[in-house]
């Protein structure tokens, strides 16, 4: 086996991933492999840097949908260079500068809360009497409303 392909195990061990992550991410065209004659998925090194992107991606709480449309502008399915991932990240800036705004203002919510317990009709962040939201999505829709104005796709 040449140096520049890897197996499954290898790239699981190496990346931090559990193999069935791996496969999970081929599924989704996040990564791509061949198969050897035994049938063994095997990757190109690059894979190595390519989930290493999504993984720090999803750090960031990038969506596996939003690392996927990003990933699927690099042509012929190549992996990140530093100047594509530069692109990408200020792709997702706005998105990123939106949920750190979003988690802020939760964060300062919720300490006003946490220990409170009113859940007062009139000032509560949180109170959602005879549960009058629930047609409108699950969790969290009041604070999604209150920060953006528009119901959570990711609550
Ligand atoms: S529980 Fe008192 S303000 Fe939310």
């Amino acid at each position: 086996m040449a140096d520049s392909v890897w197996t499954v195990g290898k790239v699981a061990k190496r990346c931090g991933v559990k193999v069935s992550t791996l496969h999970f991410y081929e599924s989704k065209g996040l990564i791509h492999s061949t198969r050897s004659s035994g049938n063994q998925r095997l990757y190109k090194s690059d894979v190595l840097r390519r989930v290493s992107v999504i993984k720090a991606a999803q750090k960031m709480g990038i969506s596996l949908a939003s690392i996927s449309e990003a990933f699927s502008t690099l042509p012929d399915r190549r992996t990140p260079t530093q100047k594509d991932w530069q692109k990408l990240s200020s792709k997702w800036q706005a998105e990123l500068n939106e949920r750190i705004g979003y988690l802020e203002k939760l964060r300062d919510l919720l300490t006003g809360c946490i220990g409170c317990g009113c859940l007062s009709m009139k000032n509560c962040p949180i109170y959602n009497a005879d549960d009058k939201l629930n047609t409108e999505g699950s969790g969290g829709v009041l604070l999604e409303k209150q920060f953006t104005g528009r119901k959570s796709d990711r609550l």
